[in-house]
């Protein structure tokens, strides 16, 4: 039996709401043509010179790999004739980017990414992803503004990732009640086929996720809260400890597996290292559709009201037995 390709499983969806107009059907599939090309690159960089750094420093204030910026020119350029999609943000750009075409200045969708997340591996082979998340503008009469991409979590109508890794994969949730599912990309072809149909986060006991050697940086409460699973003291007892550096790896795994990844506040950072818009927002969002749950440490992560295009925020997401756990020490 042939799978379905993730372009046939799209406008399957597509066709249980009445209304649509097919318009988040080909974002949806301008990502998955981005990832693609994205796949391709990270294949062929080590021998086309395409690794390392460009010498720039980003709005995050971190060094900007080649790869980052290949990627972050990607995304835009899949968008750039769409017409449907008014404008894009990216973790790799102080400000949004509006398309200045007559169909795209009158187009209802935002779309957020962070173009390669987990730079650091590239020059590792390690795991790298892509984080992306899309939103609707409520007023298409004016001109597109930031203002229009600081919209809560649970507001997003379409988040997921690609993740590469061994193979590539594409996870993605639509609507605000859409199943979780998940498509394997066969190079050969060119084609994405579904592999994990309604994905399930299963109940606590998987790995904790966690930087340890920000340690020294936590509060009393964090520290104590990543001891009791270093020390198999959290609920369910002993776990493994993984964590990658890419948080789309940490996630999918997470994902697949249980557990949970921990992001914390550090002392002199507060509101830690993941950005809100295009890393928390998308994968809570997924986490929740697939039964597990995103916090901040203590308010759910698609409540928070972002006010700034990069801001940062704490990440407590996995199982819903381990954040609640987490949440509760936290308190
Ligand atoms: P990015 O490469 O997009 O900047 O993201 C890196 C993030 C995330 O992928 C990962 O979980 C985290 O940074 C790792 O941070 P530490 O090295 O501080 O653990
Ligand atoms: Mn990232
Ligand atoms: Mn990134």
């Amino acid at each position: 039996m042939t799978r379905p390709t993730l372009i046939e499983h799209i406008r399957t969806t597509e066709r249980l709401h009445p209304g649509a107009t097919g318009e988040l059907s080909r974002i949806l599939a301008r990502l998955s043509l981005a990832g693609r090309m994205i796949a391709q690159r990270l294949l062929n960089a080590g021998f086309l010179g395409e690794h390392g750094e460009t010498g720039i420093v980003n709005v995050q204030g971190e060094r900007v790999q080649k790869l980052d910026e290949l990627a972050d020119a990607t995304f835009v350029r899949v968008f750039e004739s769409l017409g449907s999609v008014c404008a894009v943000a990216s973790e790799e750009r102080a400000k949004i980017h509006a398309f200045d075409d007559d169909e795209s200045k009158a187009g209802k969708y935002c779309v957020l990414f962070d173009p390669l997340d987990g730079s650091g591996n590239i020059d590792i082979n390690g795991s790298l992803g892509s984080i992306f998340s899309v939103h609707q503008r409520m007023d298409v009469e004016r001109p597109v503004s930031e203002a229009d991409f600081l919209q809560r979590g649970d507001a997003q109508v379409a988040a997921g990732y690609i993740l590469y890794g061994p193979s590539t994969v594409f996870v993605y949730t639509a609507g605000d009640d859409g199943p979780v599912n998940g498509f394997t990309l066969d190079r050969s072809i060119g084609e994405f086929f579904l592999t994990h149909a309604d994905i399930q986060m299963p109940a606590g006991g998987g790995a904790y996720s966690v930087n340890e050697s920000n340690e020294g940086q936590w509060d009393e409460k964090t520290k104590e809260l990543v001891a009791s699973f270093r020390q198999g003291r959290a609920p369910v007892g002993k776990r493994a400890a993984r964590y990658t550096g890419a948080l789309v790896a940490d996630f999918h795994r997470t994902l697949l597996q249980g557990g949970i990844f921990l992001y914390p506040g550090l002392v002199d950072r507060p509101r830690g290292k993941l950005r809100y818009l295009y890393e928390a927002a998308p994968l809570a969002k997924i986490a929740e559709r697939a039964g597990g749950a995103a916090s901040d440490g203590s308010r759910r992560t698609l409540e928070l009201e972002p006010t700034e295009l990069h801001e940062r925020c704490p990440l407590f997401v996995g199982s819903r037995g381990d954040v609640e756990y987490a949440v509760e020490s936290l308190r």
